[in-house]
């Protein structure tokens, strides 16, 4: 505790002396997310990256969000406390495949699932979260689809527009890995608790939610629910602004195994290291920059 204070207000005169803002998802450790000027999900953090005065961004997250940051804000310093934190899913879907699946479907169009690398997201038409993805493909001309890479979130979008979805085989290890069996358990368990889901979970899984959502969406559902007992199946990191929001209500979360180790890679004494040397800092080409911004600015348009 002591050591952790000490580096808080290491942390806080760094951030003024580099005029930085700390940017951190809601699934990093508590320690992080108890420092950041905002906690967010996806959608949000690319939001603040684009709309920030701060000269250096410091990004606690996985590394396509640095990347997106910087592709958004391409002026600004961006620095990640550890670059080894990048996302599985992000890695299942190459620039070879998704041209090939192009030349396949001319006229389809592409939607980039916003967990992916700048590389993809320079081949792609439109980007979304996992706020925003019915928005999204709802809102593209033409009636076909090529979605990469997240088959679970592309199943859930599917079930919820009348376009016509290819969709890659990605997804989330984390999300992929809670099982109808733990989910009826935890029922079984706490009978008047409800079930709150990720659509990054399997479709078979999602079926069973009594609420589907992206992060936001379940943090916001529980906040202004009149339920007082809840199943989470979303990353456990999310505990701590769901407890923060409702001190009152009880969080169980589906299973064990609900931790992304990509996300806990940051902590506390690295945030305060990258802070010290600004490294790592992400670096995009620009030429991969300049066509990757067009389809995170286009999605960042869609109301
Ligand atoms: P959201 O932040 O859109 O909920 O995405 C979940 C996720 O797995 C991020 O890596
Ligand atoms: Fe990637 Fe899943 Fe971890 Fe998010 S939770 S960073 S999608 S592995």
């Amino acid at each position: 505790a002591e050591q952790n204070r000490e580096l808080r207000e290491r942390l806080m005169q760094l951030k003024k002396e580099r005029n930085a803002i700390i940017l951190a998802h809601y699934y990093q450790r508590d320690e992080i997310q108890e420092v950041a000027d905002f906690r967010g999900d996806s959608f949000l953090l690319a939001q603040k990256a684009a709309e920030t005065d701060a000269d250096v961004i410091v990004f606690c997250g996985v590394h396509f969000m640095g990347e997106s940051a910087k592709i958004l804000a391409p002026n600004k310093t961006v620095i990640i406390p550890d670059e080894r934190a990048g996302c599985p899913m992000a890695d299942m879907v190459n620039v070879e495949g998704l041209r090939k699946l192009k030349a396949q479907h001319p006229n389809a169009t592409v939607v980039t699932y916003i967990n992916s690398s700048a590389d993809i997201k320079a081949e792609t038409d439109i980007c979304c979260t996992s706020a925003n993805a019915v928005k999204v493909v709802n809102s593209v001309e033409g009636d076909e689809v090529i979605w990469v890479p997240d088959k679970n979130l592309g199943h859930y979008v599917q079930q919820n527009t009348d376009k016509k979805m290819i969709i890659w085989e990605g997804y989330c290890n984390t999300h992929d890995m809670l099982t109808v069996k733990d989910v009826e358990e935890m029922k079984a368990k706490y009978p008047n608790a409800q079930f709150v889901v990720h659509p990054e979970c399997r479709p078979e899984v999602v079926e069973l939610g009594d609420f589907v959502g992206s992060t936001t969406a379940i943090l916001k559902y529980c906040k202004e629910s009149d339920c007082q007992e809840f199943i989470v199946g979303t990353e456990d990191g999310t505990g701590y602004q769901l407890r923060l929001d409702s001190p009152n209500k009880t969080f169980h979360f589906a299973s064990k195994y609900l931790v992304c180790p990509n996300m806990k890679v940051n902590n506390l004494k690295k945030l305060v290291k990258c802070l010290e040397t600004m490294q790592p800092q992400i670096y995009v080409p620009e030429h991969v920059a300049e066509q990757a911004r067009k389809s995170l600015e286009r999605m960042l348009l869609v109301k």
